[in-house]
């Protein structure tokens, strides 16, 4: 372990296997091999990862493997803490943790005193739940689709509260962006404070037109809240121009960061507006900008630097890239299932209406009996959602994922299905 501070910044910022990597993604970026469809490109942005031989992982909306450099340099931290606790070598981790946030803010075009360092969506998204002010009377407008983090927790707080939470139907695929849009201009009333949304619902993998439903409630000073856990990582996200007021974030999920760790985006004016859940030490009354909604008690220090390493890693890559290759893997699996006669899609094909997540049903063979049946024969891990109009099994390739295992998971639901 290195002895200063200064050293330990070197040693952490360019580990060897760091640099190689890099040297080889800027020569793949300088051949312009890094589009969509080039294989061998991806082919060397898989070998980053640990994922087991024979395994067919098509599952990034629930969690994402973390690649080999991320997991070293968590790794390298959470040995050099456990070996020295004291302040001294802890203290790092404040100018660690700035250098995140400017990184994602950077990622997400805002300002890093707009971003929060959370530990997943949940939190980011019952922060804002908790934090709004709102009155009896007062109208808050969801969807059926939301996650329970930006569902249940409004109507939990709601009824303790005496405020409205009106939830809409989600439609199964969207017959278009007009039509998500006119619903929720339907919706609003001269009561309605909030619309808490999904940009890409995990359910049936609706992408809502945001800036669209932003730009309708700004105009009517309606505070809106997007949940972000299935866009952050996957889709080149640019929050100053979808215009919403706040967004929250996992990075176990696309980012193929470390678990338990998530950022909140707050729009500056609006972070006086959000009272704090938790307040414990650490808490001062000046603390600047989003950073009274991570005061959380002792954090695990370690997994900052593992976020940041995972926003470095997505960042040589490029999140046009990212999102290029994840579009092109959804939409490739997309299309062969929906030639299928044996199966129902749930998700629509256009890339602006949908993102990483495919949702589909099979005719004539039971959900979960076809969810067992593909892991049991295929160890193809997905998730499923066993009831319900979002019913059906659900694939999500990321980065690491090749075209060729998209075709062996359909190949795979073929053969389950005849
Ligand atoms: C749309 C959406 N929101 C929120 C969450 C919750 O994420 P986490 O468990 O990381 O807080 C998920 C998890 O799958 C999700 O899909």
């Amino acid at each position: 372990m290195p002895n200063t501070r200064r050293d330990f910044f070197k040693l952490a910022a360019v580990p060897l296997a760091w640099r190689a990597f890099e040297a080889k993604l800027q020569a793949a970026a300088a051949a312009r091999l890094p589009d969509a469809g080039n294989e061998s490109y991806w082919q060397m942005v898989r070998r980053q990862y640990p994922l087991e031989e024979g395994l067919l992982y098509l599952n990034a909306a629930n969690v994402c493997p973390a690649s080999r450099l991320v997991l070293d340099r968590h790794v390298e931290y959470l040995r050099d803490f456990h070996s020295n606790p004291s302040f001294q070598n802890r203290d790092k981790y404040v100018d660690m943790r700035e250098s995140l946030r400017a990184k994602v803010a950077r990622m997400l075009r805002v300002s890093p005193d707009e971003i929060a360092v959370t530990r997943n969506t949940s939190e980011g998204s019952n922060i804002i739940v908790k934090g709004v002010d709102l009155k009896p009377g007062d109208e808050v407008l969801i969807t059926d689709h939301n996650h329970p983090s930006n569902h249940d927790s409004w109507r939990v707080r709601a009824e303790r509260d005496g405020f409205i939470v009106k939830s809409l139907p989600v439609p199964i695929p969207a017959p278009s962006a007009e039509k998500l849009l006119a619903d929720f201009e339907r919706a609003i009333t001269a009561r309605t404070r909030v619309i808490a949304i999904t940009h890409v619902t995990s359910t049936t993998g609706i992408q809502y037109p945001a800036r669209e439903i932003a730009a309708l409630a700004r105009r009517r000073n309606i505070y809106v809240h997007l949940d972000g856990a299935q866009t952050f990582g996957a889709l080149d996200v640019n929050l100053a121009e979808i215009g919403c007021d706040s967004y929250s974030a996992s990075a176990h999920k696309w980012l193929m960061g470390p678990l338990e760790a998530g950022i909140l985006w707050v729009r500056a004016e609006r972070i006086p507006q959000i009272w704090p859940s938790i307040v414990t030490a650490g808490w001062t009354d000046h603390l600047k900008g989003a950073r009274k909604f991570e005061v959380f008690g002792q954090r695990d220090d370690p997994r900052v630097v593992a976020l940041e390493a995972a926003v470095d890693f997505i960042s040589l890559i490029g999140m046009p890239a990212v999102e290029a290759r994840m579009q092109a893997l959804a939409t490739r699996a997309k299309v062969q299932l929906k030639e299928m006669a044996a199966v129902e899609l749930k998700t629509n094909l256009e890339p602006e209406l949908s993102g990483g997540v495919v949702k589909f049903r099979l005719r004539n063979v039971p959900t979960q009996k076809a969810y067992d049946l593909l892991w049991q024969r295929h160890r193809l891990a997905i998730a499923m959602t066993p009831s319900g109009d979002a019913e059906g099994l659900r694939f999500s390739a990321q980065v690491y994922n090749s075209m060729d295992e998209v075709d062996r998971a359909v190949a795979a639901v073929k053969e389950i299905a005849a």
